[in-house]
């Protein structure tokens, strides 16, 4: 659950339509078409030879899942979709300050999905950046961009003049950390398994930090593989093997538990430090293994300089708040405790003294900072080394929802490097219970630059969701003022990527403007407006096709009132929320798509999103709903789903789309519906719940019966809280009570499931932990059994976001054609 589903979306290259575009990888469960016809005749014009050729295809080779009416729109549909796979995403960039006023560079890192082999191909763009005058602003862009083949990150350090390249292992080769000087590789280390294993390179636990003097680097790294039983033909080997012996094999050793989805495989994310000089890397000594670590930082150095300190994030793996002896799922939960640590010297020899005969090992162990927070994560520390800054999402960890409102705080942190056990901590920007109407409704961030400051020292930029919007915030951590600094009057979704002194380089896009690059600046000191300039960029010409496509279409962002109130709710669980409207150009008379986002507690914004832009550009509206219990609208309006999951949210959608057929946007007997995890949870409660409703679905991973999911997902947790609200945390359990399996069931979708006739597409993943593919295939099952029409499409080896290119490609082509089947 709990992903945008959409919003991040890999964007995709084209592919060529073959005799055997969708090859059979995994048996689907649809047989093909009784009444198909023996052969078809297809008459292909060879325009150079002038030559008719035939060519007779017989049933066995059209491929599985594939309908011969369907053919054409199959093939017409998949000719648009690699129009808007080609158009590349802008994922980060860096500015390097030059010699000469008024200029600096910057290095942009995008990429794009490679359909062939079925991965993100990823290359760097570098631009020249001058400013000739206050009011204007110069890109002067490379020729060509340059690809990093079989390179997972680059960190550029602080001075800009070393970049470190970290080439990550596959199967047991070693991992490779590059240090690139201006024109030349300077040292190149190579890691063994033995060591380490991968970087973590993204996620919650990614943290690459290079100290002030750019001779050590600190980073996250999976721990090396415990030791395994060793056998061979007299049985078990005491002294173990080496990797040679042939005449030996590993057993597998105790199982350890994993942080779940996308997370497999990774158990201890470990710290470690390499000296660029020397090339030998350490393990950080004194934390325990069962903290898992990420977000590692170098503190500024301290006045005496002699007390450094690494500042990272841990995780227990006991989970102690939730009660659960175990790892639960990480990925798009942010209500998992943790904490904020410093160790201090940790690149120095241990002293070991002898003391009255015993020996005494003067190790540091890590001092915990944030004991009195339930949550603390990504640290920054202020320019000058005064503050510690970091992000809480403790009404999170406290509530047990998977994600809510953040709040801001900062620490003092001493100048003499002298560190107390328990800091002070100081809020400097509390969770907004209850937004005034268009007021700043809190923060919402999915992370923040790793350098957010300007010169000022106290004011730091970072992107934040603001109600169906992603917006640009500066917020000063002295004064703890909070302004809006990306244009107000704009309904895109603005994202910052880097800051060059006190300008902002920016990404904007809306729903049918694929992204680009903006310039921000102050005009004056005095005032405290941003004059935001659009920057000329040749990845932009590559998508002219796609803008003209969607450039009839509109888009807007509806206030819907909430329908019958109930007396329970909060204040803020009263307010509007809202839709994202995207018209066709043909306009009410088509099909409309309601799209539903996962989590519950995620948003769909009105950013760029390949998959939704292809869908209007085949001329179907989109009614995109923020349901109350999406992020960016307060915290009350959050907290009011919890335990009314499968009414309240279910309601919410009824009631967006009553408001767009009372306003004539759409037509109520062309309504389909679409959603992901949660969004696959309301999709199929609809359909359920409201069967005339609804000519047509598609459910990605869906939520299809909670009994079944809390016995095999990686967050059992959700189950509780979302079907008994807060208190749904004091009842979590492993092993569910009859009584409380029951609630489940009769909150979930399958209890609907008599109700249902919407033909419905499924797309699954089988290696989604946290959804499995036996919820879908259950209701899938069921409704085949009852005689629905049902579509099922299992990618092998995708986990619950769809997103491998050719899953992610496969999967918006059927549903785009499911719908243009259903739909006449
Ligand atoms: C730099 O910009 C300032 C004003 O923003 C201008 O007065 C100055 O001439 C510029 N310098 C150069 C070298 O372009
Ligand atoms: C949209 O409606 C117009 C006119 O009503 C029709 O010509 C067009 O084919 C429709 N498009 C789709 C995708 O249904
Ligand atoms: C839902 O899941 C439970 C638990 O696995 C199972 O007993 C029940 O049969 C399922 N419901 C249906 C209708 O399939």
């Amino acid at each position: 659950m709990a992903s945008v589903v959409f919003a991040a979306a890999p964007r995709l290259h084209g592919l060529r339509l073959g005799e055997r575009l969708f090859p059979p990888k995994f048996p689907t469960t649809s047989a093909p078409t009784r009444f198909f016809p023996k052969s078809i005749v297809c008459q292909i014009s060879s325009s150079s030879s002038a030559m008719q050729v035939s060519e007779v295809v017989s049933e066995k080779e059209i491929p599985l899942g594939m309908e011969p009416t369907m053919l054409d729109e199959y093939a017409s549909q998949a000719k648009l979709l690699q129009e808007f796979t080609k158009i590349p995403s802008v994922d980060k960039a860096w500015i390097f300050k030059s010699d000469s006023a008024n200029t600096s560079r910057a290095m942009f890192s995008m990429s794009q999905a490679n359909l062939l082999a079925n991965k993100r191909r990823k290359f760097v763009l570098s631009s020249h950046i001058s400013k000739p005058s206050k009011r204007t602003v110069d890109f002067q862009w490379s020729p060509f961009p340059t690809e990093m083949t079989g390179v997972s990150t680059i960190v550029p350090s602080p001075s800009g003049s070393k970049l470190l390249v970290v080439r990550n292992a596959e199967n047991d080769s070693p991992t490779k950390l590059e240090i690139w000087g201006l024109s030349q590789l300077e040292k190149e280390i190579h890691i063994p398994q033995s060591v380490h294993g991968t970087l973590y390179i993204d996620g919650w636990f990614e943290g690459i930090s290079w100290n002030h003097e750019e001779n050590l680097i600190a980073y996250v790294a999976e721990e090396p593989p415990l030791p395994r039983p060793v056998f061979n033909d007299l049985g078990y080997k005491k002294e173990g093997s080496s990797e040679k012996d042939c005449d030996s094999w590993k057993g597998q050793g105790d199982w350890e538990e994993e942080w779940g989805e996308t997370y497999s495989k990774k158990r201890n994310p470990s710290l470690f430090v390499v000296n660029i000089a020397s090339g030998e890397v350490r393990a950080v000594e004194g934390i325990s293994r069962t903290l898992s670590v990420g977000q590692v930082i170098w503190s500024p150095s301290s006045s005496n300089g002699c007390l450094n300190y690494l500042v990272f994030v841990g995780w227990s793996s006991e989970n102690n708040l939730q009660k659960t002896p175990r790892k639960l799922g990480i990925k798009y939960c942010y209500n998992r405790p943790c904490a904020l640590y410093a160790i201090c010297n940790p690149y120095q020899e241990r002293h070991v003294d002898t003391l009255d005969g015993n020996i005494v090992e003067n190790s540091a162990s890590p001092i915990k900072l944030t004991d009195d927070l339930s949550s603390a994560f990504f640290p920054r520390f202020s320019p000058d080394g005064k503050y510690l800054v970091f992000l809480s999402a403790k009404s999170a960890v406290d509530s047990g929802v998977h994600s809510a409102t953040n709040s801001l705080h900062k620490i003092e942190w001493p100048a003499d490097g002298l560190l107390q056990q328990c800091a002070n901590i100081a809020d400097v920007v509390p969770v907004v219970m209850c937004p005034e109407d268009s007021c700043f409704p809190g923060l919402y961030c999915s992370g923040f630059l790793s350098d957010p400051w300007l010169s000022d020292g106290s004011t730091m930029i970072l992107s934040s969701y603001w109600r169906s919007m992603q917006v640009i915030l500066s917020v000063n951590v002295l004064s703890c003022k909070v302004s809006r600094i990306s244009p107000q009057d704009s309904s895109y979704s603005w994202n910052v990527l880097a800051l060059d002194g006190d300008n902002v380089v920016a990404v904007s896009s809306s729903p049918i403007d694929p992204p680009k690059i903006n310039y921000g600046y102050h005009v004056s000191e005095q005032s405290s407006t941003w004059t935001w300039v659009d920057v000329s960029t040749p990845f932009l010409m590559s998508s002219n096709k796609v803008g003209s496509l969607l450039s009839e279409h509109k888009f807007s962002i509806l206030k819907i009132p909430v329908s019958n109130p109930s007396n329970d709710l909060s204040n803020g669980g009263k307010l509007p929320f809202e839709a994202i409207f995207i018209s066709s150009k043909d306009g009410a008379s088509n099909l409309t798509v309601t799209i539903l986002h996962g989590g519950p507690h995620s948003v769909s914004l009105t950013s760029y999103s390949k998959s939704l832009a292809f869908l209007s550009s085949l001329g179907y509206n989109l009614l995109i709903v923020n349901y109350r219990g999406s992020l960016g609208f307060g915290e009350e309006a959050l907290q009011s789903l919890p335990g009314k999951a499968g009414s309240q949210d279910v309601q919410d959608v009824l009631t967006a789309l009553d408001y767009v057929i009372d306003k004539g946007l759409v037509d109520a007997s062309k309504v389909a519906v679409l959603g992901g995890s949660h969004g696959g949870f309301l999709t199929t409660h609809l359909i359920g719940q409201a069967p005339d409703r609804f000519v047509v679905a598609a459910a990605r991973n869906p939520v299809c019966n909670i009994s079944l999911m809390v016995g095999t997902t990686d967050i059992p947790d959700w189950c509780y809280v979302e079907a008994c609200g807060t208190e749904g945390k004091n009842y979590f359990t492993e092993s569910p009570s009859a009584e409380y399996l029951t609630l489940f069931y009769e909150m979930s979708p399958i209890s609907h499931i008599s109700k249902v006739k919407t033909p419905i597409l499924f797309l699954m993943g089988a290696q989604d932990l946290r959804v499995p593919v036996s919820n879908g295939l259950q209701y899938a099952r069921t409704l085949r059994e009852r005689g629905v029409e049902v579509k099922v499409i299992v990618f092998p080896e995708d986990v619950h976001g769809i997103e491998r290119p050719q899953s992610d490609f496969e999967s918006f082509l059927n549903i785009g054609v499911w719908f243009k089947k259903h739909c006449k």
